[in-house]
């Protein structure tokens, strides 16, 4: 019988990171259409969330009324979501060999907690492979821009011109500034699983570069790892 590492490695784990407003989540929902075309068994989902538990977690988290969450509530509260997103869908779909879009992982934690925020980084990255059983994306994708630019996008398509920001969003822009360095700096360290995808250009000339670097890793990334 295969071991469950061996079956969770016949599915392909892909994680999108990245600023607010960088693209992740219109991207994503084009990305899983164009490889379930491809004939690919694809899933996305997202953290906080993916899970009816995780979701109530994550409206716990973005809850604009919640500016007195301490760092490390904040930090707890998505590990808990993660925990339960990892055990309910995450290794199961990949113990189905399926193909795992995921809008946001444990980088997203790094660098906000612990870029943003300030919490210990190796914590955190003990707290990550305890929620996750140490089952990381095999490739993360960063869109890249910079965050004045998401901010804005996000504030002009989202809300409307209204200020309806959630508590992240809220941060003032060296919060942002820190995260998106922070990213950078993870990506700089494992580059084998990481592609830096600049995300201030044209949403189409954007899909284009995400479409062709994960297609390229799904027929060949997989045999050279
Ligand atoms: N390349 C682009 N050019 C112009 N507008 C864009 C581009 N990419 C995304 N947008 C617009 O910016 C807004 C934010 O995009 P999206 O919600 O996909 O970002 P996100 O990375 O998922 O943000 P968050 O981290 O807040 O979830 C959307 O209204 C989207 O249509
Ligand atoms: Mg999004």
């Amino acid at each position: 019988m295969e071991t469950v590492e061996r079956q969770i490695r016949n599915g392909v784990f892909i994680s999108i990171e990245g600023p607010e407003g960088a693209g992740k989540s219109t991207h994503l929902n084009r990305l899983k259409d164009a490889l379930a075309t491809e004939g690919y068994d694809v899933i996305l989902t997202r953290e906080p969330g993916g899970t009816t538990i995780s979701d109530s977690i994550r409206a716990l988290l973005l809850d604009a009324g919640n500016d007195n969450m301490t760092s490390l509530t904040e930090l707890l509260l998505y590990a808990a979501a993660r925990a339960q997103h990892m055990q309910e869908v995450i290794i199961p779909s990949l113990q189905a060999g399926r193909v795992v879009l995921c809008d946001r992982f444990t980088d997203s934690t790094i660098a906000y907690q612990g870029y943003g925020r300030g919490l210990d980084i190796q914590l955190i990255k003990h707290l990550n492979d305890l929620a996750t059983g140490a089952v990381y994306p095999h490739l993360t994708i960063i869109l890249d821009l910079d965050p004045a630019l998401g901010l804005e996008r996000v504030n002009r398509f989202r809300h409307g011109g209204q200020d309806s920001k959630d508590r992240l969003e809220r941060e003032d822009i060296s919060f942002h500034q820190r995260i998106r360095k922070g990213f950078l700096r993870l990506a700089a360290k494992e580059p084998a699983r990481y592609r830096i995808i600049d995300a201030s250009r044209s949403i189409e000339n954007v899909f284009a570069s995400l479409f062709a670097t994960v297609t390229d890793y799904l027929r060949h990334g997989r045999q050279q790892s």
